[in-house]
């Protein structure tokens, strides 16, 4: 299978380590001097740290960086790929003008996915010849440690290009959500929206510190959702599954959802005491070594994930 990444910054680089390490033949343009050398510099120390977890799935570093390889031009990159994955700035003209210059270069069967985290693909797409093979194909970041991607439609994506996308993105053992239709925020940052706004409410109206927020998430509910989904948490927290539970406890969550109907201010002294109980926790000098902490965390928790699945 042959890939292009287009923008070889933080999620492209990480894109092309989740392709090549899913067999992949990967082709990196970056239009900006110097930036795809200097990226691709950086992937020997990615999949060191892979190695050391055995998430390279049984292959060498050598195997995986052999299937990376820059291209010269934007032409050179795209031409005849099964799969285009565009990772440039997160700027609607930019991303508008890229795919008109892409669409010159690519014939009927290639996918021409972007990673956006929130630009719907109708503001961007719409001008394309090739408009039929236009999507999102979402990823959090990192793609290689992280498998959900949210993959949305435009209305004119045909179903062929949704089901390849599909397939391919599976073949690299990535998790695609498929939504039948685009929506603002799409569906993680939907929830991870909704979510937050019931911490910047809680945190407003005084009745619990940000941290305490933060301990409730990561040693409560997140033990759950990290192996089963909300859904799935209801069907097995009521004897008679998910029907039970809304019988049971609907009641209680009316009443919650009417008292959650002002919009929370995220700015403003909430944003303020929400910034003085983090830099207490993490001085900003060291919140670049805590991004690296993160990173290690997640690759033990893929490293975990993958030993339970065998
Ligand atoms: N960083 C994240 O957490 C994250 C997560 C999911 C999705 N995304 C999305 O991925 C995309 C890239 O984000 P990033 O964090 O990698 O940004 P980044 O700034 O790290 O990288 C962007 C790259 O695009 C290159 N570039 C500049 N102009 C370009 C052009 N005209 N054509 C092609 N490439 C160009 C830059 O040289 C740079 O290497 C954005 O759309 C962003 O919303 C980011």
């Amino acid at each position: 299978m042959d890939i292009a990444i287009i923008g070889a910054g933080l999620i492209g680089r990480a894109w092309s380590v989740a392709f090549a390490r899913g067999g992949a033949s990967v082709r990196l343009f970056d239009p900006v001097a110097g930036a795809a050398e200097k990226s691709i510099a950086e992937i020997p120390r990615m999949l060191a740290d892979l190695a050391e977890l055995d998430l390279l799935g049984g292959q060498s570093a050598d195997d995986i960086t052999g299937r990376i390889a820059l291209a010269p031009s934007l032409g050179d990159a795209v031409r005849d790929v099964d799969y285009l994955q565009e990772c440039a700035p997160e700027k609607v003209d930019l991303k508008a003008a890229l795919f008109a210059e892409i669409d010159r270069h690519v014939s009927g069967k290639t996918v021409l996915a972007s990673s956006t985290s929130i630009i719907l693909p109708s503001l961007f797409t719409g001008h394309l010849a090739h408009k039929a093979q236009a999507i999102v194909v979402h990823p959090l970041n990192p793609p290689h440690l992280i498998p959900a991607v949210e993959v949305v439609p435009a209305p004119w994506t045909s179903q062929e290009t949704i089901d390849r996308t599909r397939t391919i993105q599976l073949a690299i053992g990535q998790k695609p959500i498929v939504m039948m239709k685009e929506i603002d925020g799409f569906l993680m940052n939907r929830l991870q929206g909704a979510l937050l706004e019931e911490c910047f409410r809680l945190l407003e109206g005084g009745y619990v510190s940000a941290e305490d927020i933060d301990v409730g998430l990561k040693d409560g509910l997140a033990m759950r959702w990290s192996f089963m989904g909300p859904f799935e948490t209801i069907d097995l927290n009521a004897p008679g599954g998910i029907r039970d539970y809304v019988q049971r406890y609907d009641g209680g969550f009316i009443k919650i959802r009417d008292g959650a109907m002002h919009r929370a201010d995220w700015r403003g002294a909430t944003l303020d005491r929400a910034e003085a109980e983090r830099r207490a926790l993490l001085p900003a000098e060291k919140l670049a070594e805590r991004h690296r902490w993160r990173d290690r965390q997640l690759m033990q928790l893929a490293a975990f994930r993958k030993r339970r699945s065998e």
